[in-house]
C-alpha cells in the first residue's frame, strides 16, 4: 500500500455503506467485484448466497450491519455458474448442503418443465442464478430487522445483483426494494420463471460508482 494514512484509517472503526450477501464461492469476493477498498463493505457469504430466516449468522450479521453499523445498501449478489445452483437442479440429494438448497430445489420442481425447455444444462443453471437472487432479496426484505429498519425511517435499500466472473460484469437483476410498501407491491420471482435476463442489457462494471 503506497497510501501513507491506509493502516491508519483501516485501525479506526469501520463504517462500511453496503452489506453483501453473496456465495461461498472463492472467485466471488465482495471488495474484488465491487472494487472497494477494506472498511467499505459488510460481508455475510453462504453456499449460493441463499437468505434462511432461521439462519442465526445470516441475522446477526443484518442486525448488526443495520442497527450498528447503519448501512446504507444491502446487496444479494449471485454469479452465473453457481455450483450450489447446479447440485440444486440435479438428482444428487445426500449431502448437508442440499437442506441449505432447499428453497432452489422446491422453486425448481415446481416449474421443472419451464426450466427443461431451456436449451441446455448451463442454461437452466444461469436462469435459477438469477431468479434465485430476486427471491431472496425478497426474502431479506422480511425479515424483521429489516423491516424494523424501514418502520423506524431508516434509509435502507436492497439490491439483486449477478456476477458474470466470465466478464467481469455485474448486472442489477433487482429488485431494488426500499420499503415494506415496495416490497408488498412486488410480483413474486417465480413470475419471471422462463424469461431470462438480456445479457446484453443492464450492464454496469463496479456498479458502486452509480450510487
Ligand atoms: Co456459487
Amino acid at each position: 500500500r503506497d497510501d501513507p494514512t491506509f493502516f491508519v484509517r483501516m485501525a479506526e472503526q469501520q463504517s462500511p455503506q453496503y452489506l453483501w450477501i453473496g456465495c461461498s464461492d472463492s472467485r466471488v469476493t465482495a471488495n474484488d467485484v465491487l472494487g472497494l477498498d477494506p472498511g467499505a463493505v459488510f460481508v455475510q457469504r453462504n453456499i449460493a448466497n441463499i437468505a434462511h430466516s432461521n439462519d442465526m449468522n445470516l441475522l446477526a450479521v443484518l442486525e448488526f450491519a443495520i442497527d450498528i453499523l447503519k448501512v446504507r445498501h444491502v446487496i444479494v449478489c449471485g454469479h452465473y455458474g453457481c455450483g450450489g445452483i447446479r447440485r440444486a437442479l440435479g438428482e444428487d440429494r445426500s449431502a448437508l448442503v442440499d437442506h441449505w438448497l432447499q428453497p432452489v430445489v422446491t422453486l425448481y420442481r415446481r416449474h421443472r418443465a419451464v426450466f427443461d425447455a431451456l436449451p441446455d444444462e448451463n442454461a437452466r443453471v444461469d436462469h435459477m442464478c438469477e431468479l434465485n437472487v430476486e427471491m431472496q432479496v425478497r426474502r431479506v426484505a422480511s425479515i424483521p430487522t429489516v423491516e424494523n429498519a424501514w418502520a423506524r425511517g431508516q434509509m435502507l435499500d436492497l439490491h439483486g445483483w449477478i456476477y458474470g466472473m466470465h466478464d467481469g460484469l455485474l448486472r442489477d437483476l433487482g429488485p431494488t426494494i426500499s420499503s415494506m410498501e415496495q416490497r408488498d407491491a412486488l410480483p413474486a420471482a417465480e413470475d419471471r420463471v422462463g424469461r431470462p435476463v438480456d445479457a446484453s442489457t443492464g450492464i454496469r462494471r463496479h456498479a458502486i460508482a452509480a450510487f
